[in-house]
């Protein structure tokens, strides 16, 4: 049977859910990366069509390309709240709980994920993971301010942080704020706690699990067949 590549099944699974979610009038969460470009770009048509959306960006990238692209984009302190959010994610467990923030966002991406009634993420098939923290390091946002001592506090939680890069310095969040990049051996326990413990080491400003945050899962598979999780 024919297979899909990656690049294709992020499209599909994105189209799908602009398609099965996104209704006129909405206030619409853009995510961010290379899932959340096929996103944006399907908003895109429907503006084109004569959609009347508000969009609010997960991040300055994202922002760039709906403005280039017609979206109209707003302020998120200026909406009562988002209709639905779709966005991507770098680990989907079984209870739809994830990490995110590969791509650097994860900070506004769990601000508009608080504020919106439907978090709806897209993935391919590569994104499943039976357990959180097994497939990818867990990036945490910090405050520049004396990270080494908040690495500190992050290596007590029983990780192995990495101070992210970008080429030769440490890559700059749109915050203003440095990533670690913390590996759990054997993947990440007890979710809700550790999420707890790691906010609450200063100079934390956010962690990249998502708990409970998401009502659905549009999952492309290499088959070209697409799957939602509810
Ligand atoms: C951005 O910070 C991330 O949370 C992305 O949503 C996540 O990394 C998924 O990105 P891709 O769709 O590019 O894999």
């Amino acid at each position: 049977m024919a297979q899909v590549d990656q690049n294709e099944m992020k499209r599909i699974a994105a189209e799908k859910a602009v398609e099965t979610f996104v209704k006129d009038g909405m206030t619409v969460g853009l995510g961010t990366g290379s899932t959340a470009y096929f996103v944006i770009l399907k908003v895109a048509e429907l503006v084109k069509q004569g959609y009347k959306l508000k969009c609010v960006a997960t991040s300055v990238a994202s922002e760039n390309l709906a403005l280039e692209n017609g979206i109209p984009i707003v302020d998120l302190n200026d909406v009562d709240h988002v209709d639905v959010t779709i966005d991507g994610a770098d680990e989907v467990d079984p209870k739809m709980n994830l990490i995110k923030g590969l791509g650097g966002a994860l900070l506004r991406e769990k601000i508009v994920a608080a504020a919106s009634v439907e978090e709806i993420i897209v993935v391919d098939e590569s994104k499943l993971v039976e357990k959180i923290g097994t497939r990818c390091s867990l990036p945490v946002e910090v405050l520049p301010f004396g990270h080494l001592k908040t690495a500190y506090g992050l290596k007590r939680q029983g990780c192995e942080p990495v101070l992210r890069m970008k080429g030769s310095e440490p890559f700059v969040t749109d915050g203003g704020n440095l990533i670690y990049d913390c590996r759990f051996d054997g993947g990440i326990d007890y979710l809700s706690f550790k999420e707890s413990a790691l906010d609450a080491i200063p100079g934390v400003v956010e962690c990249g699990l998502f708990i409970n945050m998401v009502r659905a899962v549009v999952i492309a598979h290499k088959d070209g067949s697409v799957e939602i999780r509810e």
